[in-house]
């Protein structure tokens, strides 16, 4: 079985190469596949897989290439990792928007905007050549924006393109580790878009422990979410949200955060990965010390600036261990490959599961999954608050959707203007003129 790999020279690449190499299992991956433009990062990586490869004698064989055709051709899998524009486009799309007083961030709000933006027209031509030269391949998207990217995908693939993240996985896992429950055997009523959603229950054996660990106020103040919102607050709610809601729920106290920091998540990451691949570079280094080096102190950092504000302090021991999206990936993989039923928070098309979104919205939600791809369970509804937030933002996917296909200004002002983090269409307007300014991918935006 071929897996390829597109942003094959990516930092996160050896989390899902050492998940394949635990596989020795009858229809595992054979071969991978390494796709990137950049060929000095396809090398260094290929390095710390042949280093993790070592004395494991079924290890995948693994091939790189920069020619996207090439790398498609015989694919059973292809996993979707691009970064359009790399960590030096994300820095830009986090700085632009700080420096208008709204949230810059990866996916959320203007920052997460703009990365679309940059990202629909690649991920719509990758689509179009995976349909053309794999057809019968799967797609599995880890590439963000991951919600508005699967959906353009899908609209080329169909159900054939299936959005991971490990936000929710994560959270399920913390939470069932407080209610003293084991994270595999128990059922996790998690649903919204991607980084946006809510946990609203964990079944043991039909049970909902949930309300015990609402009525704990010391369980409840115990984990990262906990810490992060305040036992208050997630009672007020009466769920879990998903830690990128503290963007929206604490977005004043995110945004002067991020706006007080001496850079931002991206430049951060910018400079510590351009110390590895630099180190990559001389081959007398060894690669796989200095690749832990490098993911303990990425990990370590995550989301630093939203527990300083929120007075917290160190991420817990137990989430430092990656966030296991290589882990989601490989059971969906098999799962499909080898007809063997999961379930499995995903993006996927909506169908008729959230009835205030249409049947070709993606959302996220669990899903069986077996050789015929992923079926979304169905789902209680959300409160309004929730429905007000998941409606809003979907209305400005569906913007960032129509402007990455028409080339239209006015519509990716429409965008902006009308996330809920962007308070003002002056700002939307400035947003655009300092990403088209700033970004050559956003060319296009010319009307
Ligand atoms: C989580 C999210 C990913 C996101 C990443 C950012 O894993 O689920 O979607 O890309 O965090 O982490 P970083 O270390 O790049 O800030
Ligand atoms: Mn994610």
């Amino acid at each position: 079985m071929k897996l390829t790999i597109l942003g094959g020279g990516g930092f996160r690449v050896p989390l899902v190469y050492g998940a394949l190499l635990g596989d020795h299992a009858e229809g595992r991956v054979t071969h991978v596949t390494l796709y990137d433009l950049d060929a000095g990062r396809l090398s260094a990586i290929a390095r710390v897989l042949a280093e993790q490869g070592e004395g494991v004698p079924d290890a995948p064989v693994v091939t790189a290439t920069t020619e996207l055709d090439e790398a498609l051709r015989g694919a059973d899998f292809v996993f979707s990792a691009i970064r359009v524009g790399g960590l030096a486009g994300r820095a830009a799309d986090e700085r632009i928007a700080l420096a208008e007083g709204v949230l810059g961030q990866e996916t959320v709000g203007a920052g997460g905007i703009a990365y679309g933006l940059r990202t629909l027209p690649v991920v719509t031509h990758i689509a179009r050549r995976v349909a053309e030269l794999a057809p019968d391949a799967w797609v599995i998207n880890f590439t963000n924006p991951a919600g508005m990217v699967t959906e353009a995908m899908s609209r080329i693939l169909g159900d054939r393109v299936i959005g991971i993240c490990d936000s929710p996985v994560g959270l399920g896992r913390r939470v069932a580790r407080v209610l003293g429950a084991r994270p595999g055997e128990a059922w996790i009523d998690y649903v919204g878009l991607n980084h946006l959603g809510w946990l609203r229950g964990l079944r043991v054996g039909g049970e909902d422990l949930l309300p015990r660990l609402f009525e704990d106020d010391r369980l409840l103040g115990s984990f990262e979410e906990g810490k992060l919102f305040g036992t208050e607050w997630l009672r007020s709610l009466g769920a879990v949200p998903n830690e990128y809601l503290h963007y929206y729920y604490f977005n004043r106290e995110a945004v002067r955060a991020y706006r007080e920091a001496e850079r931002t998540r991206g430049a951060y990451l910018l400079d510590q990965q351009s110390g590895f691949y630099d180190e990559m570079g001389r081959p007398e280094a060894p690669a796989l010390p200095a690749w832990h080096r490098t993911l303990a102190e990425r990990e370590a950092t995550y989301m630093a600036h939203n527990r300083e504000a929120a007075g917290v302090g160190d991420r817990d021991e137990e989430d430092l261990e990656s966030g296991g999206y290589e882990k989601v990936a490989l059971a969906l993989m098999r799962a499909i490959a080898r007809n063997e039923r999961a379930t499995l928070i995903l993006n996927v098309r909506n169908r008729h599961t959230l009835s205030v979104l249409d049947a070709d919205a993606v959302i996220e939600v669990p899903c069986f999954v077996d050789a015929a791809g992923a079926h979304p369970v169905s789902v209680d509804p959300l409160p309004y608050h929730a429905v007000g937030l998941v409606t809003a933002v979907k209305a400005v996917e569906r913007e960032v959707l129509a402007a990455a296909e028409s080339g239209s200004r006015a519509t990716a002002v429409k965008a902006f203007a009308l996330h809920p983090l962007v308070d003002s269409v002056t700002v939307a307007r400035r947003l655009v003129e300092g990403y088209t300014a700033e970004h050559a991918g956003l060319a296009y935006l010319r009307r």
